[in-house]
Formats: structure tokens, sequence, C-alpha cells
């Protein structure tokens, strides 16, 4: 059985702040149950709710040297739902509120890729492939081949990195090398983990890691590009070759109308049903019950999602008869827009500034649009989500949202949202009106819009079978081509 342990910094339902914790959580779900033994480690957080914490076992003390430090490490276990999953134990790096932002990021993630490679030998588990995500495991190829390529149980391992968002890079001044990361200057220079005479982390995942993925196959292509290259552009273009990009998909069980405990009535294909959930949707928000289209907005608050081009056009998109409903956290400048707009119209907007998991799927079943205007996006999960509840997304074609949402065609009928191509402000507007015009004059359209969009498979099925493809070529040594093509086929592939 491949053995695959995944490492990140974090894991639904464990710790999360963004669609990194969920692809943590549902990708080796998949693996597993397409016989693929695949772990999970994460560090050990306070803020992992009691219930989990109540339940792992400590499996082993060991040592793990910060450069010339020797720091404490612990190995728990938890078995939940079928998986397996590993926490990394150090109370002084990981004994605090939130998962990051902290002065010493640079120690706190240095020490747990250490950590991590020095616990392998205690997991009743040797895994074929170390799958990191992100920059904060980024130093787990390099580590690897630094420091363990000569011991005998390190040999054989694989590594592979996924980058899920290559805005956050963890960057730091050059004197952490040897400091921290306890390396000397052959590691420097542009073949190396030099940045602008800096460390970059996310640099020594693409360039020391056996494979780098990204996911989508569109975001593969555009960080190539300058424009969303976020100055790694350059090295990404001459690591090419073992660059590929695989979309991310959903957990179908998670996100269904049909099962869902959190969404006041249940549905298949019914759009009678969903607009019962509209309906109780606008009574516990109160806003005003009656048959006006509902856009929402669930999404962290950042300049990445377009709040920008939403706040550009709020007060024209508010003199339409809709309503708005925002669920997020993010940055202040943009939750004090929302609210001091949502306080201007109370009968048209409503905006939370929180987490809330159960609202959150009301909304995507009570919502009739789903509102993506991102500047670029990796892959993205909630216009997955948003399909899945019949909610149509209307995004800007970058990343996965142009691998996923394809705009709706009336010559051919083809479509299952809405899409712009530039990041403007009033082209984003002119989609939602093109859209509201479906909702409101033609009917018949907006409801085979709606059958598309429940019709789209974006579940783990193709994408489980291509990291397993990416596993099996790595192990047996074969060189994999860069298939980054972007086909825009998958709306019509079953599984
Ligand atoms: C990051 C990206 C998002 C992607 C997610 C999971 O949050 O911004 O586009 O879907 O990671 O890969």
């Amino acid at each position: 059985m491949l053995k695959v342990l995944f490492i990140a910094s974090e894991c639904t339902p464990f710790a999360k702040t963004g669609g990194l914790g969920d692809v943590v959580e549902s990708l080796p779900i998949a693996l597993r149950e397409r016989k693929i033994d695949a772990r999970v480690i994460i560090p050990k957080y306070n803020n992992i709710p009691a219930e989990y914490k109540k339940e792992m076992i400590h499996k082993r003390t060991f040592t793990v040297p910060v450069a010339w430090r020797q720091e404490y490490g612990g190995l728990e276990v938890l078995k939940h739902e079928g998986i397996t999953y590993y926490f990394l134990d150090n109370e002084k790096y990981f004994k605090r509120d939130g998962l990051y932002g902290y002065f010493d990021e640079a120690e706190r993630f240095a020490y747990f890729c250490r950590g991590v490679l020095e616990c392998l030998p205690y997991l009743d588990f040797k895994p074929d492939i170390l799958h990191c995500h992100d920059w904060h495991t980024g130093l787990i190829p390099l580590f690897l081949k630094a420091f363990y390529q000569e011991q005998p149980f390190y040999q054989n391992i694989k590594t592979v990195f996924t980058i899920h968002n290559l805005k956050y890079q963890g960057v730091f001044p050059m004197e952490i090398l040897g400091d921290l990361l306890g390396l000397d200057d052959s590691y420097r220079g542009d073949e190396g983990i030099e940045f602008y005479g800096k460390v970059n982390c996310m640099k020594a995942g693409i360039v020391y890691a056996d494979k780098v993925t990204t996911v989508s196959e569109t975001y593969a292509e555009e960080i190539k590009t300058v424009y969303f290259g976020e100055n790694l552009d350059g090295i990404l273009r001459k690591q090419e070759g073992k660059l590929q990009g695989i979309l991310n998909g959903i957990d179908c069980q998670k996100y269904n109308p049909e099962t869902d405990p959190h969404i006041y009535v249940k549905y298949r294909h019914s759009l009678v049903k969903k607009d019962e959930n509209k309906v109780k949707l606008q009574e516990d928000l109160h806003l005003p019950v009656k048959d006006v289209p509902v856009l929402a907005m669930v999404s962290r608050l950042t300049r990445q999602k377009g709040l920008d081009l939403l706040l550009h056009i709020l007060e024209e998109l508010l003199t339409l008869d809709v309503q708005l409903v925002v669920l997020g956290t993010g940055e202040h400048n943009y939750e004090q827009a929302l609210r001091e707009a949502a306080e201007r119209h109370p009968q048209k907007m409503k905006a939370y500034f929180m987490f809330n998991e159960a609202l959150a799927h009301k909304i995507y079943a009570g919502s009739d649009l789903y509102l993506m205007p991102s500047l670029f996006e990796p892959c993205g999960l909630s216009q997955l989500i948003a399909l899945r509840y019949g909610a149509l997304p209307i995004v800007r074609e970058t990343g996965g949202l142009k691998d996923t949402i394809i705009s709706y065609n009336e010559q051919t009928g083809v479509g299952n949202g809405f899409s712009f191509t530039n990041f403007n402000a009033h082209d984003f507007l002119h989609t939602i009106k093109r859209a509201l015009d479906f909702y409101h004059n033609r009917k018949p359209l907006w409801n085979k819009l709606f059958k598309n969009a429940l019709k789209a498979n974006f579940s783990w099925t193709s994408s489980a079978q291509k990291y397993i493809k990416l596993y099996e070529d790595l192990l047996t040594g074969q060189k994999e081509g860069n298939i980054s093509t972007n086909t825009g086929f998958r709306l019509f592939k079953k599984g």
C-alpha cells in the first residue's frame, strides 16, 4: 500500500484559516478511499478544539535540532473518521492563540519542518512520499536533502510540494540561514534558497522537492508569468518540467443539499425547495421576505478575493432590486466598508464578520448568485460549493475559477455560471446585470442553468487519481512532462 504523509500548517476540523485546511482534510480521505495510506501531520496548536485534544495519545518524546538549539518534540496521535492524524507538540512554539502572525514565524516553522523529519521513525508508518503544502513546509524537501539523505531510513523517501497560494512565501532575513536552519552558504544563490538577498521558504519547496504541484491547471500556467508569479515566475519557468496543475475537489458528502444538516430544507433538483431556503434565510437575517435575487459571498475578506471590485460598485448594485449577504473575516478596511454599507441599506444588505460553518451552508442554500470576482485564485473552493447548492457563480476568469466555471453560452446552452475577463468593477457589475436578466426575464433558461450547476461534478474522483499517478510515477522514477493544459472540459467529465 502506497504511504503518503501530508504535512501542513492547517487541517480541518483541527485548525483552519482557509481553503488549505479543507484540502488537507478532504484529499487524504479521497486517497484513503482509493487504497492509499494517507495520513496527516500538523502542529499541535492551542486552538485545536478540546474534544480532539483530549483524545490525542502521546506516542513519543524526542529532541528536534533547530540549528544549534535542541528543542523538545512531542508526537501525539489521533484517529478521526478513519484517518490517522499526527500532531507535533511544542508549547513554546504552538501554545499560542491563532495559527500565524508571530514575530518568530521563521523559527516556529523551521522547528516544525525539522520536527516532522525527526519524528518519522516513530510514526509506525514509513511514508513513501512526503506531501508538503505551502511555505510553512517548504523547508522539508531541503532539510531532507541536507540532513537526512545519508541515513538509510530516509533514502528512498520522495517529496511533493503543493502551492496553494504563491502570494505567501515565508521570506526572512538571510541571518536565519545558519542560525535557525543550520545551513551553510552552499544553499544560497539563485539555484538555492536565496531570494533577493533573503531566505524564501516557498522557493525552497519549489527548488528542492521532487515534484511541484499547484491547485489548478490555469494557475500552474499563470504563476510562470510576471503578473501572477510573485517574483518567483523565473524559478517556476526554470522548474516547469516538474510543475503540474491538479484541480482541487470538494467533499461532496459534506456539501450535499440532499443531506446537509445545516440547511433549512433539503433539496435535490428542486428550485421550489431552494426558494424555501431563501425565504428562511431572509427571515433569519431580517431581510424583507420577497422574490428577489439573493447575491452571496462567503470569503476571506482580502484583496485577492476582489473586494475592491465589489466595494467600487456596491452603491450602484444596491440600487437594483437585489439582496446581498456577505460572510467572512479579513482586512479591517474591507470589514469596515462592508459594515457601513450594510448599515446604510439594512433592507438590502447584511454582512457578518465571523467564521460560521452553519450559516455558510444556509447562505449557499438560500442564495441565487454567488460572487467571486477574484484578482487571482489558485483554485477556489467556494464556487464549487456554490455550484453544489445551485447558486450560480459569477467569477472573474482567473486560475481555478477559469477551470471550473463556464460562462453561459446562449447559442449552445452550455455553462454553469457567468464570468468576466478583466479586473474591472463595471465588467463585474455588467456580468451581475446579465445574470439578473436571466433571473427576471428568462426563467426557462435560469432553470436550465440551475440544472447545469447541479450537474457539474467537482468531487475528488478525477484529481485524487491524478495525485496517485504522480506519486506512483515518482516512486517508479518516471519523468512526467508538464501537462498543464487548460481544456475546460471538466464540466462534462463524469467523475
Ligand atoms: C488557497 C487559495 C485558494 C485554494 C485553496 C486550497 O486558499 O487561495 O484558491 O482553493 O488555497 O488549495
